[in-house]
């Protein structure tokens, strides 16, 4: 029995869904917080339990009988160590005996602020002695979109990574990644990229032939990128973590020439340009 966290996320479906394509779909469980969010999984015969990394206690029984879980790395950044230790302390409770995580580019050494807690939670599957593979995601490239498209609207496309390359992929290409790690039952670390990354100049000239004028890039230092991040509504925090993501960008923290992922799903990873395109278009 496989079972995916954060079934109901963007990712998290994305998972089922490949899944499906794989195994019957009684051997599936979505875990999620909100059934109604999955409906449509549960009308073709996935099983669905609640599952809430803040519920620590509940977390145990909602994993009887699972062999194979994906967890799938929660988004409230802060607190996700602890909501990962819940879930890799029931997974062990409960007998499961491949947990894969969805971890960032070479956690281990990475310099970006968000990959603490993805380093933290490798330590702590190691720790919990349960069989285990690090899906080591790099960038998604749909992360640029909400960026695109205020680009377009202002003309320029702003930043902080500089010429850095950033070896994208799309959430679709990890997603099947995953499922084929999984129905494999391979425990080990995968360093998962797109097969040919992209500058920021390179997204903004892909950008300006979408919106039919020019967008050009400009590289602002990474505090004054933060602040337009803010300007723009995002919370203090937030944009902080993303400048600094974007910075390390510029030193090659988020750049992977490795095809681990096109070898893992049997085919090239989709290219950024037809994320981007797909996604300012749709
Ligand atoms: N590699 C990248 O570029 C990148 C970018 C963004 C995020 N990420 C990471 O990858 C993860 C998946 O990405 P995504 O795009 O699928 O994110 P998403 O759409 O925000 O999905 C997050 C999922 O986590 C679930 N979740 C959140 N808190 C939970 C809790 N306390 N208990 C149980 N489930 C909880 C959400 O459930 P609800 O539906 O109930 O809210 C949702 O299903 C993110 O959570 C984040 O850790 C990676």
């Amino acid at each position: 029995m496989y079972a995916v966290t954060g079934a109901s996320g963007q990712l998290g479906r994305l998972v089922v869904e490949s899944l499906l394509g794989k195994v019957a779909p009684g051997e599936i469980v979505a875990l999620v917080r909100n059934p109604d969010s999955v409906a449509d999984f549960a009308a073709k015969g996935v099983a669905v339990r609640v599952f809430d990394y803040d519920a620590p206690e509940s977390l145990a029984p909602a994993l009887a009988g699972i062999t194979r879980l994906l967890l799938i790395s929660g988004n409230a950044v802060g607190s996700r160590v602890p909501q990962h230790q819940a879930v890799i302390d029931a997974a062990k409770a409960a007998g499961v005996q491949l947990i894969a995580y969805t971890s960032i580019l070479r956690a281990q050494t990475s310099p970006l602020l968000l990959a603490a807690e993805h380093k933290a939670t490798e330590d702590l599957l190691a720790a919990s002695g349960v069989p285990h593979a690090l899906l080591r995601n790099g960038w998604y490239a749909e992360n640029y979109l909400m960026g695109a498209g205020a680009a377009i609207a202002h003309g320029v496309l702003i930043g902080s990574a500089g010429d850095g390359v950033v070896s994208a992929a799309s959430r679709a290409d990890y997603a099947e990644a995953a499922a084929v790690v999984l129905t494999r039952g391979e425990a080990g670390t995968y360093e998962l990229a797109g097969d040919i990354g992209f500058t920021l100049a390179e997204l903004a000239a892909v950008v300006s032939g979408i919106a039919g004028k020019p967008v050009p890039f400009q590289n602002l230092p990474q505090a004054d990128y933060a602040k337009a991040l803010e300007g723009a509504g995002l919370p203090a925090p937030f944009a902080a973590v993303l400048a600094d993501s974007d910075a390390r960008v510029a030193e090659g923290a988020l750049f992977d020439d490795s095809k681990t992922l096109s070898g893992l799903i049997g085919r090239p990873t989709t290219p950024w340009r037809e994320t981007i395109a797909a996604g300012l278009k749709g």
